[in-house]
């Protein structure tokens, strides 16, 4: 893998290989990377080449009490990853490179930028949305690859992109977990052992709403007392929303749609989680994909 620190490089760099006829491949991150990023650079890799990854802890998509210090950080076993899963370029600037003084201009996809993960996190989807922006403007590519895990911000970037008339096609690959059924995040570093158990509550809430809904249930409410049901009486687990939204406006449901989000945050101490399950409707019968 190429390390590319200077936006001027990778940009040049983009360039030569859009002129050549390449197909190139962005898989953004802020690095500590694990098998859910490996699962993007794969879906990547399959379509374009070259791959461009990206690692840049993005600090303005942290609000001032949140962990931007403390972010896992691992930038040579990130590397190491990387070269061995055949990644053509790393693109890693420096936060003086993309916001120099006097930076002034943000990016806000309105609306939907302040429900959920956007009321809790005021100002996270304006970072979210201008760092995705700018990558997307030095890295030039066809594709562009994003986990589902954050089934929010995916649909923030979709909807940037539509409405700016980016060329880049935006896709998203499925949340990938542990065998316990934990989602895999760069935050899950930061868990105890016991908190560990308790984050697994999530996923083991998804699954009962799998099963409710298999068994017939299409009432948004019911489905998330149930989610609660399973939540509650952890004192470890601080539930923040519990939600069945519509996939593509995330605003709530009173019944079951052709494509919602069952969508989970919830503090474990002081690490914030995120989870969801896709609910689609196929024929008669939803199909729900934890
Ligand atoms: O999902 C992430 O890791 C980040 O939000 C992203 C898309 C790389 C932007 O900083």
């Amino acid at each position: 893998v190429e390390i590319i620190r200077t936006i001027e490089w990778m940009k040049q760099t983009a360039r030569a290989a859009r002129m050549s006829g390449h197909v190139i491949g962005l898989v953004p991150t802020m690095g500590a990377l694990h098998d859910g990023h490996f699962s993007l650079i794969q879906a990547a890799k399959q379509r374009c080449s070259p791959v461009i990854a990206t690692i840049f802890v993005n600090p303005a998509q942290f609000g001032p009490a949140e962990d931007l210090a403390k972010y896992p950080r691992s930038f040579e076993a990130d590397c190491e990853a990387l070269e061995k899963r055949g990644v053509d370029y790393l693109f890693a600037p420096t936060a003086e490179q993309i916001y120099p003084k006097g930076f002034s201009t943000y990016v806000t996809v309105e609306g939907l930028s302040s429900r959920l993960e956007g009321k809790s996190r005021p100002g996270h989807f304006r970072g979210v949305a201008t760092i995705v922006l700018k990558l997307l403007e030095i890295t030039q590519p066809h594709f562009a690859f994003f986990g589902r895990k954050d089934a929010q911000q995916e649909r923030v970037i979709r909807t940037m992109a539509g409405d700016l008339n980016l060329d880049a096609e935006i896709l998203a690959c499925p949340i990938v977990r542990e065998a316990s059924g934990l989602a895999l995040s760069s935050r899950n570093a930061y868990l105890s052992a016991d908190q560990n158990k308790s984050a697994l509550k999530l996923s083991r809430a998804l699954l009962a709403t799998k099963k409710e809904i298999e068994a017939g249930e299409r009432n948004a409410v019911q489905l998330i007392r149930t989610v609660r049901d399973v939540l509650a009486g952890d004192p470890g687990l601080e539930v923040d929303y519990a939600e069945i939204v519509d996939a593509d406006t995330f605003e709530p449901v009173m019944h079951l749609r052709l494509a919602c989000y069952v969508l989970l945050a919830a503090k474990v101490g002081t690490t914030r989680l995120i989870d969801n399950a896709l609910v689609e409707q196929v024929g008669e019968e939803f199909q729900v994909t934890v």
